[in-house]
């Protein structure tokens, strides 16, 4: 039933010249401007989609694009679905086994997150390196999964180190901070209380966000190489903790949205 929904997605798309892409990626919340980079080829709303879900949160676009970037055709979502919608893990994740039946390898996937190490202050950037699922769910858990892959998915490398060394490279090379850390992915939608991140903190999570780490288990199910960037947005100090608000989120994020489009920009033309 799931496999038959995916063929007729991926069909619907070759279809309509979403053609063999390399690379996909996922932009996160705030972060919409590197779709004005590409050299845009097709695109489709999600409602207009068989099968895919629906996109409920008002500043997603909710479109998929298909077009070259850097010289290599990619699929991007532009908005994406959280768990906190009210979605399943496998409509989640729907968008991720799309852009595998188009045929990616690699995934680049950008998010809004809190900052739990406060070395690391808002408008910056982290490298993801390793992340703790806090969840409660699996998006490998679901009857039919294993018709998709080995459900016993090896987390030992879920973030390329190949990807990220590149990514390093790039970021230095155009004087760009960026931190490396663990993400803690949570259900939300509210934020953390004082508590909540001072277990973040016994954790040694670096970053808190609500998305992400369903995506990432679903590419390794399916092996594509994986590489994720944080903006955070907001210092999550429990014994200074001030208010915020989804649209200061948002304009930060957007903010340094720049230093996001550079470093996808030159690892893309390098992979
Ligand atoms: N928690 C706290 N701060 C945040 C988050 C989160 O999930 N996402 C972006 N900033």
């Amino acid at each position: 039933m799931k496999q038959k929904q995916l063929l007729e997605t991926a069909e619907l798309l070759k279809k309509s010249g979403f053609l063999n892409p390399e690379i996909g990626i996922v932009l996160g919340t705030g972060l919409g401007k590197l779709v004005d980079e590409i050299l845009i080829e097709k695109e489709i709303l999600y409602t207009e989609i068989p099968h895919f879900p629906e996109a409920t949160v008002q500043f997603h676009s909710g479109k998929l694009i298909y077009g070259t970037l850097s010289g290599k055709k990619v699929v991007v979502m532009s908005g994406r679905f959280h768990l906190y919608e009210g979605y399943n893990l496998w409509e989640v994740t729907y968008g991720i086994r799309t852009m595998h039946a188009l045929g990616i390898k690699t995934l680049l996937i950008s998010n809004a997150a809190g900052a739990i190490n406060l070395n690391y202050k808002k408008g910056d950037v982290m490298l993801i390196n390793d992340h703790l699922n806090l969840q409660g769910n699996s998006p490998l858990a679901f009857k039919e999964a294993a018709n998709f892959g080995n459900i016993f998915v090896d987390m030992f490398e879920p973030y390329s180190e190949k990807i990220n060394s590149k990514l390093k490279e790039i970021a230095k090379h155009n004087n760009i901070q960026l931190h490396q850390g663990v993400y803690a992915c949570v259900l939300g939608p509210q934020l953390e209380t004082k508590a909540e991140y001072r277990i973040l903190q016994i954790l040694e999570a670096d970053a808190v966000g609500m998305s992400t780490v369903p995506e990432v288990i679903v590419a390794k199910q399916l092996n594509i190489a994986c590489a994720a960037i944080s903006i955070l947005t907001d210092e999550c100090n429990p014994s200074n903790l001030k208010p915020i608000n989804i649209k200061e989120i948002i304009e930060i994020a957007s903010k340094a949205e720049p230093k996001i489009i550079t470093l996808f920009k030159s690892l893309i033309a390098d992979l």
